[in-house]
């Protein structure tokens, strides 16, 4: 298996005709490496995400998943693609206020009929990974914000991607639960998923393996941890 699993080459993303939201950014996105991406509001982070992540489109440039041209698919080829390769965190944790915590992380599976009845039990086995054994049948409104951070982390995992993107995750929580989540998305990139959190917080400096700075739509490496 390759280590690239995503590769961007010279994305471009122009809102209202003029604007480069996205300007030139290439990268290869490598299994078990946590990537982090700062920069200032508006540079343009969540914009290179959905690009990277095919839940938007770039207005030119390219992106290859596994090796293979993404670019130009049909959304249905796209989505696909999207559920087997990618898991989505966001900083508001979406979850479904109605279903018990296991039951939110079965959500993802049950589009992907090979995972068919064994569902619950991965579920289950998904948030004891992450120190959830004891909270699987709590609704959200019975969790703190990291606890539900963390299943939505699981719900990411559903279906075995190969990578985890996660934009803000930590926005809405207090410094310990902060460090429970990235230290539970750490442990995702050592055990080979490849991870790319867009944040603020200065925290993130210390998990990651690699530091990418955005500053108006253009994205460079930082060239050291003090940068
Ligand atoms: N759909 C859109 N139409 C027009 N402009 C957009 C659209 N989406 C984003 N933009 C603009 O593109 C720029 C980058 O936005 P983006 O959301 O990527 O920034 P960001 O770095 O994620 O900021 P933040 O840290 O505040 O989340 C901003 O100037 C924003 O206003
Ligand atoms: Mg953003």
């Amino acid at each position: 298996m390759q280590d690239t699993v995503i590769e961007a080459r010279d994305l471009v993303k122009t809102f209202r005709k003029t604007f480069h939201a996205v300007d030139g950014v290439s990268l290869a996105l490598e299994r078990g490496k946590f990537y982090a991406v700062m920069g200032h509001s508006g540079s343009g982070k969540t914009t290179l995400l959905q690009i990277l992540g095919l839940l938007d489109d770039a207005s030119s440039g390219s992106i290859l998943v596994n090796g293979a041209d993404a670019s130009h698919l049909k959304e249905k080829e796209k989505a696909q693609i999207r559920r087997d390769t990618i898991g989505f965190v966001f900083q508001a944790y979406y979850l479904n206020p109605k279903l018990k915590a296991y039951e939110n992380v079965m959500l993802p599976m049950y589009i992907n009929p090979q995972i068919g009845k064994e569902a619950k039990e991965r579920a289950k086995e998904l948030l004891a990974g992450l120190g959830l054994e004891d909270r699987t049948n709590h609704y959200p409104k019975q969790m703190s914000g990291g606890e539900q951070q963390r299943v939505a982390i699981a719900r990411a995992l559903a279906n075995d991607p190969d990578c985890i993107f996660a934009d803000e995750p930590t926005g809405n929580l207090d410094e310990e639960n902060e460090r429970l989540v990235f230290d539970t998305l750490k442990g995702l990139a050592k055990s080979g998923k490849c991870v790319l959190v867009v944040s603020h917080n200065e925290v993130v400096r210390e998990y990651a393996d690699c530091l990418l700075l955005m500053e108006k739509g253009k994205l460079k490496e930082a060239d050291d941890r003090e940068a």
